[in-house]
């Protein structure tokens, strides 16, 4: 077998998958043929995981159907607000959503099923169960007790409402709604490989989840939100923004957080829909420090990588974060915002992954020693 060495696994194809399409040429990315600029903005999450995981946007009827599958499970096992509670101080909250995930397979009867009844069982839980799981372990450490969520709220205005039990205005839902759906999917990423490869061995559900979340965790992937927030915070006005981009830049290997991505080559759209937002929430609050912040940041990369020929845009990360404090949550909670929406995306996958399987196991070329022979612990 040829051995060709793709770093990073760079362009290369692992299967086919009828879920998500991205031209990173142009700047394009599209959920079951729908490109998400059609998408944003109109559509809710619950419609959005319907049309991920069912192929076809949902009727009135079928949405209903499907937001009454989800009713039931808005609830999480007492044992995980237990288990939160034990956590020593400053588990992260994307730490603290990687243990929960995985105590929850401990409270299923029948966590191991990989049919497609099962595993759509587990992610119609999921999808209902992460934005109360996020929400109660901010509460927990702020030292409140979890709100119980309401069934007849949706996914973002529970996670709002389990979050601050205030009934969340439709403007506050609304923006919301537009952030997960923006984070729902995206093809092959880190985090969706990850739960892909897992599955691949036929392990559970909650598995693959686990490790996802702990894919996603990472500052290259989904925790370069919370990471260009630090950053903003860091620092701290207009003027200081330019400094800090050159200090970074003239480090070797500095990578400024919230720009750049493997497949887009302009702007990630994503960015484009949440700069706008981000520009909307600045105007309506009078507030627009941090939205003033990011677009200096982006005016000074855009110059700095032109005189390198090279083209670094925000990704979906860099407007987020100031959508996310602007909506008021505490800069680590956006990662686990983001898998909020992605439980959608990854459970897509795993419908996929599950229902023709094959392990994925790649190679490595091998670059150490050979014909060592053994020398006794003793005389070594
Ligand atoms: N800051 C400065 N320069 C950058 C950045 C950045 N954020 N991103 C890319 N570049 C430059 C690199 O210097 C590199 O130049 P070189 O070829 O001269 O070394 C070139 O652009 C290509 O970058 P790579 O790192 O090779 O791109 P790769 O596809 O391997 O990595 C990644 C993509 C990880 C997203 C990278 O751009 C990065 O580290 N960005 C910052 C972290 C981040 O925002 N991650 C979130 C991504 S979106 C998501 O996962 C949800």
């Amino acid at each position: 077998m040829e051995q060709t060495i793709n770093r990073g696994l760079d362009g290369v194809y692992i299967d086919e998958s009828a879920i998500c399409f991205i031209d990173g040429g142009k700047g394009q990315l599209v959920y079951r043929g729908y490109d998400i600029r059609e998408l944003a903005g109109k559509a809710s999450f619950e419609e959005v995981a319907y049309l991920l995981w069912r192929g076809e946007l949902p009727d009135r009827a079928q949405l209903d159907a499907f937001r009454a599958r989800l009713a039931p499970y808005f609830r999480v096992p007492p044992a995980v607000y237990d288990l939160y509670r034990s956590l020593p101080a400053g588990t992260s909250p994307m730490a603290a959503l990687r243990s929960a995930v995985s105590l929850l397979a401990g409270f299923d009867e029948q966590p191991d099923g990989v049919d497609e009844a099962n595993v759509h069982r587990i992610g119609t839980q999921l999808l209902a169960q992460f934005p109360l799981l996020v929400a109660a372990f901010q509460r927990i450490r702020a030292g409140q007790e979890p709100v119980e969520p309401r069934p007849d709220l949706s996914v973002a205005a529970n996670f709002l409402y389990t979050l601050t039990g205030e009934e969340p205005s439709p403007a506050a839902t609304r923006v919301m709604d537009v952030a997960l759906v923006l984070h729902a999917e995206h093809g092959s990423n880190a985090s969706t490989f990850v739960a892909r490869a897992t599955a691949s061995t036929l392990t559970d559900v909650y598995s693959a989840i686990t490790a996802a979340v702990g894919a996603l965790k990472g500052p290259l992937h989904g925790g370069a939100n919370t990471a260009v927030m630090k950053a903003l915070e860091e620092i701290g006005s207009l003027e200081a923004v330019e400094p800090y981009v050159m200090g970074v830049l003239a480090k070797p290997g500095g990578r400024v957080m919230g720009f750049g991505h493997r497949v887009y080559k302009v702007l990630d759209p994503r960015a484009e829909i949440l700069k706008e937002v981000s520009r909307g929430l600045a105007e309506e609050s009078g507030d627009s420090k941090w939205f003033e912040m990011s677009l200096e940041m982006e005016r000074v990369m855009d110059r700095e990588m032109a005189k390198k020929g090279k083209q670094v845009k925000p990704n979906v990360d860099f407007f987020s974060a100031s959508v996310y404090r602007m909506l008021g949550f505490p800069g680590d909670m956006y990662t686990p915002i983001f898998a909020v929406a992605r439980i959608a995306g990854w459970m897509a996958h795993l419908y996929e992954q599950y229902a023709d399987n094959r392990i994925m196991r790649p190679r490595l070329v091998y670059t150490g020693p050979t014909g060592k022979t053994f020398t006794p612990i003793d005389e070594r």
